[in-house]
């Protein structure tokens, strides 16, 4: 059910759960800036037969090829181009700037989609001069501090790597892109317009997204369900994936 193309290209898509199955939910995972589709397969891997899931790799990233964008409105018109392409109308989860994408998704064709997981994100997403400005003038150190910022002090090593592999091999321009498409996003008055079932998710110790920013997105959005994983920085789908996917297994649970 789920199409590895788009207009013709091939794009990253990484897609579990076995055999799609439409008795169940189908879920459409949004990486952030300089991420992979690949980042949520632990997730996904948790997640097993609860949903149809699926992964995408933005353009530049991954397998997509580029350009990369400048804008959240940009990402998310391509976005809305693989959706409103094929038959499925999943619960779409966005992470950090796959938030905000997700987010402008739900205000500008909520019929494209059955449901709605913001996943380490918020309604505004103002980045760090020493990031922007850094991204730009001192990739290597700039990508360290990234990876500092991401992961609870705690991560194992290992899974930092992860992180540190997926935004080194991101083309430097496109990394700048997203960072720049999220400084620029800010859609804090318009979230009482979203009506999709939704449920906000942060981590705990995150100091990129702040559980702040969460807090306000689950208080504008009608009806959303808040969920705070303990321990877990930003790259919350990597540093705790069996407590983040029970959260998620539960809203799925209610949303069938
Ligand atoms: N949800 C709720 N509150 C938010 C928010 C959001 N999405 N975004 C900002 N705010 C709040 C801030 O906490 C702040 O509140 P305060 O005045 O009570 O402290 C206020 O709105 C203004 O903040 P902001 O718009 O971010 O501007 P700023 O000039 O105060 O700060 C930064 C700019 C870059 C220092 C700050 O945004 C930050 O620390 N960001 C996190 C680090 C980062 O770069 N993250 C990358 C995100 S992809």
């Amino acid at each position: 059910m789920w199409s590895k193309h788009l207009a013709g290209r091939d794009m990253g898509l990484l897609v579990t759960g076995g055999a799609f199955d439409p008795g169940r939910p189908s879920l459409l995972c949004v990486h952030g800036s300089g991420g992979r589709g690949a980042e949520f397969s632990p997730l996904l891997e948790a997640l097993g037969a609860a949903a149809n899931g699926a992964a995408l790799d933005l353009p530049g990233h991954g397998a997509t090829p580029g350009p990369g964008r400048r804008s959240v409105d940009d990402y998310a018109a391509w976005v809305m181009d693989f959706l409103a392409a094929g038959p499925v109308r999943p619960v779409l989860l966005g992470h950090s700037l796959g938030g905000a994408i997700a987010l402008s998704v739900a205000l500008a064709r909520p019929e494209l989609l059955s449901g709605l997981v913001l996943w380490g994100t918020g309604a505004r997403l103002r980045v760090l001069p020493a990031i922007l400005e850094g991204l730009a003038q001192d990739f290597g150190p700039t990508v360290e501090l990234l990876v500092d910022l991401a992961y609870a002090p705690a991560t194992p090593p290992a899974i930092k790597d992860l992180g540190r592999q997926a935004m080194a091999a991101t083309p430097p321009p496109v990394l700048w892109g997203d960072y720049y498409s999220c400084h620029h996003f800010d859609v804090m008055e318009r979230l009482g317009q979203i009506a999709l079932p939704c449920l906000v998710v942060s981590g705990e110790r995150d100091r990129l997204t702040p559980p702040k920013y969460s807090q306000f997105l689950a208080s504008r959005l009608p009806g959303a369900q808040l969920a705070l994983v303990p321990r877990a920085g930003h790259m919350l789908h990597q540093e705790e994936p069996l407590a983040a996917a029970q959260v998620l297994r539960g809203f799925l649970g209610r949303l069938a």
